[in-house]
């Protein structure tokens, strides 16, 4: 543990099967199919599975939600940009959590936090229905102060803090870079958390990054997607899971 605090509690594990879904569209067909994988990872021990459903349904498709709502027994966390389709979407299936992301349709991946700050009454209309339906509203912004008092102010549950700076400046060997993306990883979860807000972290999480943020005693889940799903290619999702789950449980011990 990096502080004298304990752990809120356990670190979930959280699946992102987009992945499964992008290698199956390069064909158009159904295989791989996510569900099979969400399957495998729910009995693999995660603790919940993320799918995220684009604008463009690059990944992730309706069919799969539809599937992912009637077979898991672990929650979802339904990711999607703050359109007006898919708050219809999760008000109609009505998913565990709801993560609002940032979406641009020219983007490899989710690149960015979300603004909440500049957009905070819009969003907090977006929100209010889908909480009010009883889903757990997460939001995904960069480990920045201000976004995150403006989530906690727009009623948010919870704030999945970008892992990603830290991650990538990590694996591109910047180690002075990720290490104050680390510490303010660090500050950001113990400031939301002081908010009551749940503080999860997700993006670019690989087996070399993900100990420093599990040790973060208020972090209570990791999301964790395209590493795992490119590892499962060569030892298989379960090995790849438990590997992974073997270095949170050693961070939090
Ligand atoms: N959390 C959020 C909000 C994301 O958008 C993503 C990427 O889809 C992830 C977690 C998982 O990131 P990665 O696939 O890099 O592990």
């Amino acid at each position: 543990m990096q502080s004298g605090m304990k752990p809120l509690g356990k670190l979930r594990l959280g699946i992102n099967i987009d992945h499964v879904a992008t290698v199956r569209n390069a064909r158009g067909g159904d295989y791989p199919d996510p569900l099979r994988a969400a399957k495998m990872a729910q009995e693999a021990g995660a603790d919940g599975i993320t799918a995220h459903l684009r604008e463009d349904r690059r990944h992730i498709s309706d069919a799969d939600i539809d599937g992912l709502m009637e077979m898991l027994t672990v929650p979802l966390n339904f990711e999607m940009a703050a359109t007006a389709e898919m708050q219809a979407i999760a008000l109609r299936h009505k998913p565990h959590a709801v993560c609002i992301v940032p979406e641009k349709r020219e983007e490899l991946t989710t690149e960015g936090g979300l603004e909440v700050a500049r957009e905070e009454n819009k969003l907090a209309h977006f929100i209010a229905p889908i909480r009010e339906a009883g889903c757990r509203v997460s939001i995904f912004i960069a480990a920045d102060m201000r976004q995150i008092e403006a989530a906690h102010r727009i009623g948010a549950d919870i704030v999945e803090i970008h892992a990603g700076p830290y991650c990538d400046a990590f694996s591109e060997g910047h180690y002075d870079v990720a290490n104050d993306e680390l510490a303010k990883i660090k500050e950001m979860a113990a400031f939301g958390h002081s908010l009551g807000l749940e503080m999860h972290a997700g993006h670019g999480i690989t087996y070399d990054t993900v100990k420093p943020i599990a040790a973060l005693p208020e972090v209570m889940e990791l999301n964790i997607g395209h590493f795992i799903i490119g590892e499962a290619i060569f030892i298989g999702l379960t090995p790849a899971m438990a590997q992974m789950r073997r270095l949170m449980d050693e961070a939090r011990a």
